[in-house]
């Protein structure tokens, strides 16, 4: 019997990185990591082509267009990844039976609620990157009705670049950083939310629709600094601010802690709190500067 294949999508970003560290653990799957230049998601052709050589069981797709203040000047590519892409790669799913693990995020949401989210609250993005990213979920869904799609938030790793990292270096480069400390989120470590993927796919068990996966707990990115600093042992000052005196092209959600309790129970996945999610990628960053 051949051994299940996976294609990981985007397998250079952060999570696509997250997966290739994790299938070690998984030796009884095959993996396929394709990066943007192996495999554009929006070229149909290229997709086709791989599907009908490979024939991978599941497609996860990690691929995305994140950068979410430049998608304001810059709508059509993050359309043009996070929807057409989603759509092509649904598509292909459908007519070679595979199956399809789409990824999305926090920011669908508007962020005015004052409790976490769950996946059967309405969408109502703020800004481009998270309209396309719905538009993307509601393709998705369009054409591949057995696809499960996962929103996360706030994800970071020690590959790429993200929110730990930039503090990080900020804190080595200044006495004093000013963070954010009115928008409200939780904290994911990539590598936690891979493990939670693979532990479905692994599972066995394959019910279609929308789930929310982060770390547990709840942070501001000022909470989040604060215990970078910790961890780090940096000798700089972390000063709260409010959003309003660090203007961005895009609108965030002030709000957008998500309800995790549905992937939890369908699926008994782990979700460690994000403090020790962090501690973990702090480690892994140092064995990586070490190695
Ligand atoms: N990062 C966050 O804070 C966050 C929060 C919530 C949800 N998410 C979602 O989580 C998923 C993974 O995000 P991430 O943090 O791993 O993002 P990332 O580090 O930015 O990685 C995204 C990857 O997608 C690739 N990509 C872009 N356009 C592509 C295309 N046309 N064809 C193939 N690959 C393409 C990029 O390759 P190149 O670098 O070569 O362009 C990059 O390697 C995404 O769906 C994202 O929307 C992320």
């Amino acid at each position: 019997m051949t051994m299940p294949a996976i294609l990981i999508t985007g397998a250079n970003g952060q999570l696509g990185n997250a997966f290739r560290a994790l299938s070690v653990s998984f030796p009884h799957f095959r993996f396929f990591f394709l990066s943007s230049e192996d495999m554009d998601i929006t070229e149909e052709k290229a997709i086709d082509l791989f599907f009908r050589s490979n024939r991978p069981d599941y497609c996860v797709n990690c691929a995305a267009y994140t950068a979410v203040d430049k998608a304001e000047g810059d709508a059509a590519s993050a359309y043009r990844v996070n929807r057409e892409g989603a759509a092509l790669l649904a598509q292909a799913c459908k007519r070679h039976a595979s199956r399809f693990m789409h990824i999305s995020t926090d920011y669908v949401f508007s962020g005015e609620s004052a409790e976490p989210y769950r996946e059967e609250d309405a969408a109502d993005p703020k800004n481009i990157y998270g309209r396309s990213k719905l538009a993307g979920e509601i393709t998705a869904a369009e054409y591949d009705p057995d696809c499960i799609i996962i929103r996360t938030a706030w994800v970071y790793s020690a590959h790429g670049s993200n929110f730990v990292k930039t503090m990080i270096r900020l804190m080595k480069e200044r006495e004093s950083v000013n963070v954010v400390n009115d928008q409200t989120g939780t904290p994911t470590y990539a590598a936690d939310l891979a493990k939670a993927c693979l532990s479905i796919i692994d599972g066995g068990k394959w019910a279609p629709g929308t789930y929310h996966y982060t770390n547990e707990g709840r942070a501001t990115w000022y909470d989040f600094a604060v215990a970078i600093k910790q961890m780090t042992g940096a000798d700089c000052n972390v000063n709260a601010i409010p959003s309003s005196a660090f203007p961005t092209m895009a609108k965030r959600p002030a709000f957008s802690l998500l309800d995790t309790r549905k992937i939890i129970n369908a699926y008994a996945v782990s979700a460690p709190g994000w403090r020790e999610a962090l501690r973990r990628c702090l480690k892994e960053m140092n064995a990586l500067k070490e190695a």
